[in-house]
């Protein structure tokens, strides 16, 4: 980031910060704006953070727009309709994903009590990982609305040295910002964390948890093979033509989204970030209801997903 950006930034940061209620101590926030249901435009994961039919112009909506490009779009920041990274097994994806060996994986912690291999993370896992490991702009995209596309020249390399694909050619003025942010990153300045984290400002929310990082030895296991004959676990009682395996609620032979699934992608079936999670919201007890909290497929009050693998 050059200096300008950095005035620019230290400026609006101490302009939201005399919006909240610090008196010297910053306390972020924990509440959310969102309604978390009906559809992901009411979530998180809608990075226009525009909620429809929100006042105009909901207030973090515009604070957020120097900080990644608004597409105008909820889908887009994740699918395309055309031109999709075909090297993937995921539906329309519209961004890069990383090799599997990016990431230290949670057998290098060496518990004596694991017993399945763990492969690298499936794409299952690395779609989420293309944000929540905080080393590619959440707004880093394929295809951006009404261009067309991606080509080498608009690569660029931030200021730790990495590749920030194809946001070369935007800057302020071009592509509505300033500044093309990461969740998190150690190092380097471009970060979401900046305001949302203690360190931050006491108007934003405090984002620290969402950021997972590339060390996944402290989260649960993924590309790890499921048991198929092991007390400890349920059995499955469902499969898809590819061999993922799932746990069928209503007994339609469909993988519906709010049953718990095992992602074959090549090593048969697995658990992977999007076993327990669906990024676009899963409704706790029928249409209209309030989703479950963190994206579950299936609410964990009572521990009821890990329940629904774990024999305990
Ligand atoms: C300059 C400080 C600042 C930066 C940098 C920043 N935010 Fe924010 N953000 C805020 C503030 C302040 C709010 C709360 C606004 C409000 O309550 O209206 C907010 C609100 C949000 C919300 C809504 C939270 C909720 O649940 O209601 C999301 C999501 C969000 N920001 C995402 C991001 C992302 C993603 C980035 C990086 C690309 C980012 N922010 C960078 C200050 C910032
Ligand atoms: C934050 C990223 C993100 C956003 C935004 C997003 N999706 Fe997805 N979507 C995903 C991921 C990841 C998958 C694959 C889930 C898996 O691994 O099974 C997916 C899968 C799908 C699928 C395949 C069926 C399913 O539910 O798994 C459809 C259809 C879909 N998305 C439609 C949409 C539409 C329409 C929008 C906008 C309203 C949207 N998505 C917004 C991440 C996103
Ligand atoms: C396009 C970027 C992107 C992708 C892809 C993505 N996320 Fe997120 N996710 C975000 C942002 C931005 C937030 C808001 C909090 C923040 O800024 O850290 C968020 C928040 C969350 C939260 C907290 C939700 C809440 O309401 O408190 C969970 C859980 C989550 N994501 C899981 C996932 C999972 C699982 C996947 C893959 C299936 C995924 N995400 C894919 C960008 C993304
Ligand atoms: C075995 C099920 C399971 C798997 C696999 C899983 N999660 Fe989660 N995740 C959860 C549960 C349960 C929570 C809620 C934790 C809480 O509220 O304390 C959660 C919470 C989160 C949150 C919110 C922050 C937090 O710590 O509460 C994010 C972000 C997230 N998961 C992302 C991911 C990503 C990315 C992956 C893949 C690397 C992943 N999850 C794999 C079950 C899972
Ligand atoms: C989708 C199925 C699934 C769900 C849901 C699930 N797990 Fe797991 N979990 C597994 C598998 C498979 C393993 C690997 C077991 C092995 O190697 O023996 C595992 C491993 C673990 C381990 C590590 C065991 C070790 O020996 O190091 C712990 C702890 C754990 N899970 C806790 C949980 C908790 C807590 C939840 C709920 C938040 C949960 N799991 C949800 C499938 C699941």
């Amino acid at each position: 980031m050059n200096t300008n950006q950095w005035m620019r930034r230290a400026a609006l940061a101490t302009l939201i910060a005399g919006m909240g209620t610090a008196h010297g101590q910053v306390t972020n926030r924990t509440d959310t704006e969102f309604l978390n249901r009906d559809s992901i435009a009411f979530t998180r994961h809608n990075l226009t953070q525009r909620q429809p039919g929100a006042a105009p112009n909901s207030p973090n909506g515009s604070l957020m727009d120097p900080f990644r490009n608004n597409y105008g779009e909820v889908c887009v920041y994740c699918h395309t309709p055309h031109g999709a990274n075909a090297s993937v097994q995921l539906p329309l994806w519209n961004r890069t994903i990383k090799a599997g060996t990016t990431y230290q994986t949670y057998d290098q912690l060496g518990t004596s009590t694991i017993t399945q291999s763990i492969s690298r993370p499936g794409v299952n896992s690395l779609s989420c990982l293309s944000c929540h490991d905080g080393t590619t702009a959440v707004d880093s995209i394929i295809n951006m609305p009404g261009s067309g596309g991606y080509s080498a020249a608009m690569q660029t390399t931030n200021d730790d040295g990495v590749i920030n694909a194809f946001l070369a050619t935007w800057g302020p003025g071009v592509g509505d910002t300033f500044e093309h942010m990461k969740l998190n990153e150690s190092t380097g300045s471009g970060s979401c964390l900046s305001c949302h984290s203690p360190d931050g400002i006491a108007a934003a929310q405090n984002f620290t948890v969402f950021a997972i990082g590339t060390d996944l030895r402290n989260d649960h296991p993924v590309g790890i093979t499921f048991p198929t004959t092991n007390p400890d676990f349920n059995v499955t009682n469902g499969t898809t033509p590819r061999g993922d395996a799932f746990f069928d609620l209503d007994g339609d032979n469909r993988m519906d989204k709010n049953e718990v699934r095992l992602y074959d992608t090549g090593d048969g079936p697995e658990v992977e970030c999007a076993s327990c999670h669906d990024p676009h919201g899963v409704a706790s007890g029928g249409a209209g209801t309030n989703f479950n909290p963190t994206f579950l497929r299936v609410s964990n009050v009572g521990s009821g997903l890990c329940m629904t693998c774990h024999v305990k």
